[in-house]
């Protein structure tokens, strides 16, 4: 089955060939725009909404790419999130490995599904796992930091100029050819590093990271975090007390990541992100029990001022409960940072906050690990079709890919609303000047709402004009109420139908049974186009 959505009409209408550049006529690059306190990825020049999945870390090699195609065509994704491996790019000092990089472009394009690519450089998880062989050799001078009892750690140094070096060398050289090898803008963003940091020791502790630790805490860095230098020295301890360590420790990391990106951003300037291994978001634990270093939500203003180059700093979302997951969406959309889930969880459970992330402007939503590389046993034990694990992303997208550029559209012009169920809340009401849409959860015909046995219920409302209403969703039902308490709604129209490249294709009238007792969603993509009226 060939997909037609719009990154489909994107792709082909810019041709196919990656060995042909020169004929291949150069598309608006993809940058970030931002009005009214909202933000939106523009692809060709309009907000596009990334219906993404991230393949697993060793899926990138051409042998195991024909196992990831077949997935990203199943969920209707729009984006692959992929990584490109520093060992592989560079395997001798300064010769360039672009295989694997022009391989995925091409086969991209045939796919006709866009990319964010990972640069697996420095930093994986912490570590320093992706560095070529002839640095991990060398660690003398591409040194691992030191932990506080003076032993190297498994983690890089951030004061590591040599290594610095060689990741700004081999990212530039990655960027320089991505600006040759890709006028038709397959890759919309790129990802530097990916969460970096550390894990175990809060900081480096050699002498030369002490030194700098002992030292005055730059301007910067006090104005950004709201901060007074306090005497004698207004040095980290000082300054941060308890997160003295994990500030520093940010500061470092960022410092690298930020001239690493801004390296690659001169020669292409591509939207640039890090991502975040996160802390618990209601109770975060003390320094030690999350990662140290990386733009945890304690930290982000640090990012921002040591790492200007980075667009975006983006929270990977291992979490199943909707008031941690929630709570870290808040967090991490910001006036000065487009909200964006480069990692989650493909699961049942976590699938309706792809639309708590939509109520948030989120740019893009991607699900990790979902290829055909290695398929997890099925949840119940029970046996399972192949594609089991991708079904709960492939219910989202299925919905949301014919519409895609009209919800990130609507979405930038402040005209959307979406939801997802949180357990024990079995109603929300979403205003829209004289209408609230009333979003209610477990409810059959004039049954009480009771709330689904699982929280599944998701819902997505946006106004086309004063009196209409684009409502969608699942395991909910969506009604309308005028807020002119002396007036009451009723149903002009209630229009069933599909969008097809960016039009409301009619199907039917829903009336009656379908109408009398407000307007249910299941299980299967359901898009209504509603006018309604009061008397
Ligand atoms: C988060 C990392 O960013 C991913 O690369 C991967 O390691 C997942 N954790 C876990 O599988």
């Amino acid at each position: 089955m060939r997909r037609t959505f719009v990154v489909g009409a994107v792709l082909t209408a810019c041709g196919l060939a990656v060995g042909l550049p020169a004929q291949v006529k150069e598309r608006p690059l993809p940058r970030l725009a931002q009005k009214d306190g909202r933000y939106a990825l523009m692809v060709d020049d309009a907000p596009f909404l990334m219906l993404g999945a991230q393949a697993n870390n060793s899926s990138a090699w051409p042998a195991m790419l024909p196992k990831v195609w077949p997935a990203i065509e199943y969920l209707h994704a729009n984006t692959l999130e992929i990584p490109i491996y520093w060992e592989q790019f560079e395997p001798r000092p300064g010769q360039f490995d672009y295989t694997a990089i022009d391989t995925i472009l091409t086969q991209a394009r045939e796919h006709r599904v866009a990319l964010v690519l990972l640069w697996f450089g420095t930093w994986k998880n912490g570590s320093q796992h992706y560095m070529p062989e002839w640095m991990k050799l060398d660690p003398a001078r591409y040194f691992h930091l030191i932990d506080k009892n003076g032993r190297p750690a498994d983690s890089p140094s951030p004061f590591a100029t040599a290594s610095l070096e060689a990741d700004i060398r081999a990212f530039s050289a990655f960027m320089r050819h991505l600006k040759a090898a890709d006028p038709q803008r397959t890759v919309l963003m790129v990802q530097v590093e990916n969460e970096p940091g550390t894990w175990g020791p809060l900081r480096d502790y050699s002498p030369g990271a002490q030194k700098l630790f002992e030292a005055p805490v730059p301007a910067d860095v006090l104005k950004a975090m709201n901060k007074q230098g306090s005497p004698p020295s207004a040095n980290w301890q000082d300054v941060f007390g308890p997160e003295a360590d994990v500030c520093f420790h940010a500061w470092s990391v960022a410092t690298y990541v930020g001239k690493v990106a801004a390296a690659g951003k001169a020669i292409y300037p591509l939207p640039l992100y890090a991502n975040s291994q996160l802390r618990d978001p209601i109770k975060p634990g003390a320094p030690g029990s999350y990662e140290s270093g990386g733009p945890t939500d304690n930290v982000i203003p640090i990012w921002k001022v040591a790492a200007p180059a980075l667009d975006i700093v983006a929270p990977d979302i291992y979490m199943n409960e909707g008031a941690e997951y929630l709570k870290v969406l808040e967090l991490y959309h910001r006036d000065d940072n487009p909200l964006f889930v480069p990692e989650t969880l493909g699961s049942a459970a976590v699938a309706r906050f792809f639309f708590s992330a939509l109520g948030l402007q989120t740019i893009g939503f991607s699900p990790f690990g979902l290829d055909y590389t290695h398929v997890r046993a099925p949840e119940a034990g029970a046996p399972a079709p192949r594609e089991a694990f991708l079904e709960p992303t492939a219910r989202n997208y299925r919905l949301v890919a014919p519409m895609m550029r009209e919800i990130a559209r609507l979405n930038f012009e402040g005209k959307l609303q979406a939801v997802a169920e949180e357990k024990g809340t079995v109603t929300r009401t979403l205003p829209f000047g004289p209408w609230n849409a009333i979003v209610s959860y477990g409810v059959s015909r004039n049954s009480r709402a009771v709330g689904n046995p699982e929280p599944t219920g998701r819902a997505l409302v946006a106004q086309l004009k004063d009196h209409q209403f684009l409502a969608t969703g699942f395991f909910c039902r969506i009604d309308f109420s005028p807020t002119d308490p002396a007036k009451r709604r009723q149903f002009l129209r209630v229009e069933e139908g599909t969008y097809e490249n960016g039009v409301f294709k009619f199907m039917r009238i829903l009336n009656g049974d379908q109408t009398d007792w407000g307007l249910d969603f299941g299980s299967e993509p359901l898009v209504l186009r509603v006018s309604v009226a009061t008397y």
